[in-house]
């Protein structure tokens, strides 16, 4: 893959709380930027799911915020920042099974409590920093394999 030595951020893609039609972009385009560079296709995998994962947590959960990739010579940063009414108790949201998801929202299909369990499952580092209701910032990292270094 292209040799890169200096963090370089790629991407900066805003996400609008709510906005089903657009939900999925984001991580649909961080997938395709990392595909033109090469990265292992293991690796992709995994930043995709938890970037989706991510994502929907904005445009169900968040008011609007924005999907930062990162790429520098260890590996791949997704960052997920949003403002909006954030974790109260962010261990319980870690816990598999637990949603605030309303009604409307499990109708679509989501709410079933995966996502951060999914998103924790995926990344080599995941770091979330909330507050009530100002907002959320989850840091997701993501090493390159060894055999590519
Ligand atoms: N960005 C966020 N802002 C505010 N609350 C959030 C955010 N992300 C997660 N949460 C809270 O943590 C809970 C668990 O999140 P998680 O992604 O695991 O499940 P979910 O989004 O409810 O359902 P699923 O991801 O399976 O569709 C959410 O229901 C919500 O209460
Ligand atoms: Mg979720």
């Amino acid at each position: 893959m292209t040799k890169l030595t200096e963090p370089r951020v790629l991407l900066e893609i805003p996400v609008e709380g709510n906005n089903f039609a657009a939900a999925g972009e984001a991580a649909s385009r961080v997938k395709k930027t990392l595909q033109k560079l090469g990265v292992d296709s293991t690796l992709i995998r995994r930043v995709s799911i938890a970037t989706y994962e991510a994502e929907m947590n904005i445009v169900i959960h968040a008011d609007y915020g924005k999907i930062v990739l990162q790429v520098d010579a260890k590996g791949v940063t997704v960052q997920a920042k949003d403002h909006g009414r954030g974790i109260p108790d962010l261990n319980k949201a870690m816990t598999v099974g637990f949603s605030t998801a309303s009604e409307r929202v499990r109708a679509m299909g989501f709410g079933a409590g995966m996502g951060l369990p999914n998103i924790k499952k995926c990344t080599d580092q995941l770091e979330i920093e909330t507050k009530v209701n100002v907002g959320t910032k989850v840091v997701m990292k993501f090493k390159y394999p060894s055999t590519t270094q």
